[in-house]
């Protein structure tokens, strides 16, 4: 019988300083042994967005003490972990390299293997940390800096099939947020206040709906909420119209654009039950999940979503991500450096910027 792989994931690419130890268990998921996250929106709140010099000096200020208390809530010593994985990017290079050292440094001077993981890739396996799930299947990843859709035909094997032109969903949602006045971090707020408005009050663009195959746009929506929120004075309960219209129209192009990628997901992989997983910080969102559990029934496929508390950044997935590849013997990069940009599909265009042609 092979032994249950335990590994310590440190995750530090952005705003929250996070640790966690993670065992692989018998039925193919994970033990969360301890899963410790540290937001620092108090650090951010003031300036309504993350301030990549502060963010830095907060994740040196914690390291090691949330190391220290992932560690200890496990009840695992560092000679009973296999190994150690940090994430290596996308991100803020600055904040990157605080978790990325010390992981290495860590691995190190224990002698364990090390590996530097793709932020993203933690994403997209997040949902196998509690439940047991085959490949491929379609990932919706919909997070702060990402909005794509992509076939995950393994581990270290995606494919793109549509990308965000211009913001991340995320992105959309904060500043929404900032828009209406209704604090930080956006996405949640944008959420609780929509419950007490009218989605239909709006009428708001879903930019290259018709087009672009399961590409995504939502700069022109953020303009057309910027537009609108100009004009209503500050009343509260225009404020929530706007939010709740503004959630309704990204609904209505997720439908759309989710559709089309299924379609294009079982022609690709010839698979007649598809699964669709939606992952990253938005994931969290309810509204979404419920529209998205609709479109499936309307089309007959699966929906699988990870736990909300592994939907926004931890680093439970960058563990299960290191345990997963070092099962696949994918290299022990303990020579990686920290990398701002980091697609999943290497080979997959890039579809930013002026001049593009849809
Ligand atoms: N309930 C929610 N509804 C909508 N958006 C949400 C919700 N909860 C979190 N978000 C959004 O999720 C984003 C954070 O997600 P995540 O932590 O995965 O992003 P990130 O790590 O900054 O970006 P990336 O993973 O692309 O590098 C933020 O934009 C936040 O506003
Ligand atoms: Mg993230």
């Amino acid at each position: 019988m092979t032994k249950n792989i335990t590994f310590l994931g440190i995750e530090t690419s952005c705003d929250e300083t996070a640790a966690a130890v993670i065992r692989e268990n018998d039925k193919g998921t994970a033990d969360i042994l301890s899963n410790i996250v540290s937001s620092q929106f108090s650090e951010h709140e003031r300036f309504g967005g993350v301030v990549p010099e502060l963010a830095a000096r907060a994740h040196l200020e914690n390291i090691e003490y949330i190391i220290n208390r992932a560690l200890e809530k496990s009840r695992t010593s560092l000679s009973q972990i296999d190994g150690i994985a940090a994430t290596a990017g996308p991100g803020l290079v600055v904040c990157l390299t605080i978790g990325l050292n010390f992981g290495k440094s860590i691995a190190k001077f224990s002698n364990k293997p090390f590996m530097g993981v793709n932020h993203l890739e933690g994403h997209a396996l997040s949902v196998g940390l509690q439940t047991k799930i085959k490949f491929p299947y379609l990932l919706l990843l919909i997070s702060g800096g990402h909005t794509q859709f992509l076939i995950v035909e393994e581990v270290n094997k995606y494919k793109q099939l549509g990308t965000t032109i211009d913001d991340a969903l995320g992105e959309a949602f904060d500043k929404t947020a900032k828009m209406l006045d209704l604090g930080y971090p956006g996405g949640p707020n944008v959420e609780k206040f929509s419950n007490f408005g009218d989605k239909h009050f709006f009428k708001l663009p879903e930019p290259i709906i018709n087009k672009a195959g399961c590409n995504l746009s939502f700069a022109g929506l953020k303009t057309a909420v910027l537009r609108e929120s100009k004009k209503i004075n500050g009343d509260q309960k225009m404020k929530y119209n706007l939010a709740a219209s503004f959630q309704n129209t990204v609904n209505k192009i997720l439908y759309k654009k989710t559709k089309i990628a299924i379609e294009m997901f079982k022609e690709k992989t010839k698979s007649k039950n598809p699964k669709l997983v939606v992952a990253g910080g938005v994931a969290a969102n309810k509204s979404i999940r419920k529209n998205l559990f609709n479109l499936s029934k309307e089309i007959k496929f699966e929906t699988v979503y990870p736990d909300a508390k592994f939907c926004g950044d931890n680093a439970a997935m960058i563990a299960w991500a290191g345990i997963k590849r070092f099962n696949r013997k994918l290299s022990n990069n303990a020579n990686i450096s920290a990398r701002s940009r980091w697609p999943l599909d290497e080979k997959a265009p890039y579809l930013k910027g002026p001049g593009l042609k849809l």
